[in-house]
């Protein structure tokens, strides 16, 4: 079968907003862009961060507050020249973001509404309603499709072409008729999101099985601060649907069995908005206390009863809607029953400001960016304030779509051969003819089991062992793998095949990474290292896996700035 080979001047693989961002600058530039994507656009995970978006434009906040919150909520791991940059930037992203159509809610005398989030020194989240990522992704999906993108949607990128220190195209196959194609470009940009599904109890949608990720790291390329997953505060109890932390935002407050405000022990200033690691942490000792709530006693409860039907239904009409499909509660009535849910990667791609992915400390990879979810820039460190990331994908996927229009001219075109798609071609081929006695949803289910009760809020190094020992084994296992579905239409079991290869590797990532940082900063708590350790660890971890799939960890500086080095309390 001869394999089609387009050629564009940049391809950008996911499209939610950072990548929607970044391919609407493209084109509008006059480059030829392609989108490849394994969703259609308007399923893109960006539009499950309903809270907000943080940008400091009201008279009580400023930009320098903005930076302070978000370098303390990161526990002082974030690069302080990327968080101002961000900062800096946030509000004319928002007016960016509202000329181009996204309707913001407002104030009764006609300004953008700002709601308060965890971690924060002022309401600083630009909202609409409990929708704001769905608001987001909509209108800026929509300029990248009237500039004239090209969307390739539900294809599925299962490469890049990297030779030499350089990135020249992309891999992919529709997952309509299994058609792989190979796709040359001057340069590809990656946001391709996170990889909170490696965990059983998680608010990330389906496809966040960090493709990206695990795509960059079979090339010997370093991923950044991966044992950082934050956990949410706030996950429908039993399956870790998001309930957005608006619901905090606009004053949910929780409680456990005892009737206890139990915010007031661990942060009597912040209380039920403290950063989410610290609230994450507060639920789940409540629960391992045993004054968790509910028919497993595993949940607390949050109770925004007292702020009436009418601001519910005008500010959280969403949550009471999946309160009351998945629980059979309604806020307006009664509390609902929540607990933590792995919810979000602060690790990832590093890449530097301008979106460059590196290669190691010192080296960028030719032709390659990254940003949003999959990358680590690292603005959020140890530890992300709710409402930083739809900023963070909004404004680094434009900007970074401006850093490829600059560098694009300098780069050479280097044009594949139908070879360059043989690793990809047998790697699909042998799942299909492969006759083993092990299933991916037994496999799955077995890694993400294990990661939630192992390597979650609460680790030691004799859990992560554990979760070391099981993705061993699960490699060997998944190399004695069955796929039922040998069609080539829609094969949705090869793909969750290929996919979890992606969360085997990963996960690997993250249980290494965490055995090694022996301290407790952010959302990496070490029971056995309750402490932060400033003195050895103030530093990312650079890991790296080689062809046998075995990793070694390096470590970078982070930058520091003007926020200097506290104790966190809330
Ligand atoms: O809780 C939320 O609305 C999530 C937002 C975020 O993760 O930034």
């Amino acid at each position: 079968m001869s394999i089609p080979i387009y050629t564009y001047d940049a391809i950008v693989v996911g499209a939610g907003l950072a990548g929607n961002a970044a391919a609407r600058e493209l084109q509008n530039a006059g480059k030829k862009v392609a989108v490849i994507t394994k969703l259609h656009p308007l399923r893109s995970h960006s539009g499950a961060a309903q809270g907000g978006i943080n940008a400091a434009f009201s008279d009580e906040d400023s930009v320098e507050l903005h930076e302070y919150d978000t370098v303390k909520g990161a526990d002082y791991l974030a690069d302080q020249d990327a968080v101002e940059f961000m900062c800096k930037n946030a509000p004319e992203t928002i007016r960016w973001a509202e000329r181009m159509g996204a309707a913001f809610s407002r104030t009764p005398d006609g300004k953008i509404a700002q709601r308060p989030f965890g971690g924060q020194s002022s309401p600083r989240a630009c909202f609409a309603k409990d929708r704001t990522g769905l608001t987001l992704l909509q209108t800026i999906y929509e300029q990248a499709h009237r500039s004239g993108v090209k969307f390739w949607d539900e294809w599925y990128a299962a490469d890049i072409i990297y030779k030499d220190g350089k990135v020249s195209g992309v891999i992919a196959f529709n997952i309509r008729d299994m058609q792989m194609a190979i796709f040359n470009a001057k340069s590809v940009m990656f946001a391709t999101g996170g990889y909170a599904r490696a965990f059983k109890i998680s608010s990330n949608a389906h496809a966040n099985t960090g493709d990206g990720l695990s795509i960059v790291a079979r090339h010997g390329l370093p991923l950044e601060d991966m044992e950082f997953v934050q956990f949410h505060p706030s996950g429908l109890s039993g399956n870790g649907v998001l309930i957005s932390e608006a619901a905090r935002g606009e004053g949910g407050r929780l409680f456990n069995s005892e009737g206890e405000r139990f915010m007031t022990k661990s942060a009597p200033n912040a209380m039920e908005l403290a950063s989410r690691d610290v609230v994450a942490r507060a639920i789940l000792n409540e629960i391992r206390e045993g004054r968790g709530v509910g028919p497993r006693k595993d949940a607390v409860y949050l109770d925004v009863t007292h702020l009436g039907k009418d601001l519910i239904m005008a500010k959280l009409p969403e949550l009471r809607e999946l309160a009351i499909t998945f629980l059979g509660l309604d806020m307006i009535k009664e509390p609902i029953l929540i607990s933590a849910t792995a919810h979000y990667s602060m690790g990832g791609i590093p890449v530097n400001i301008a979106g460059n992915v590196r290669k190691n400390n010192d080296e960028l990879v030719e032709g390659f960016y990254a940003a949003g979810e999959c990358s680590c820039v690292s603005v959020h460190g140890a530890n992300r304030l709710g409402a930083n990331s739809v900023l963070e994908a909004l404004l680094f996927g434009r900007f970074v779509g401006k850093t490829m229009v600059k560098e694009i001219d300098d780069i050479e075109l280097r044009v594949a051969t139908e070879e360059d798609a043989n690793k990809a071609l047998e790697e699909v081929n042998w799942f299909l003819s492969n006759n083993g006695n092990e299933t991916i949803p037994v496999l799955r289910e077995e890694l993400q089991q294990s990661m939630t009760t192992n390597a979650g809020a609460f680790r030691t190094k004799e859990t992560l062992e554990v979760v070391i020992a099981k993705v061993q084994e699960l490699r060997k296992r998944f190399k004695n793998i069955r796929i039922q579905d040998k069609s080539t239409v829609f094969n949705t079991e090869l793909q969750e095949a290929l996919e979890f290869g992606h969360m085997l590797d990963y996960s690997m990532f993250i249980v290494e990474s965490a055995v090694a940082r022996e301290e407790s900063r952010g959302a990496h708590f070490r029971e056995d290292f309750n402490t932060r350790d400033d003195d050895k660890f103030l530093k990312h971890t650079m890991a790296y896996m080689d062809e046998n799939g075995e990793l070694s960890l390096d470590y970078m500086d982070v930058v520091l700035g003007k926020h200097e080095l506290q104790d966190r309390h809330y």
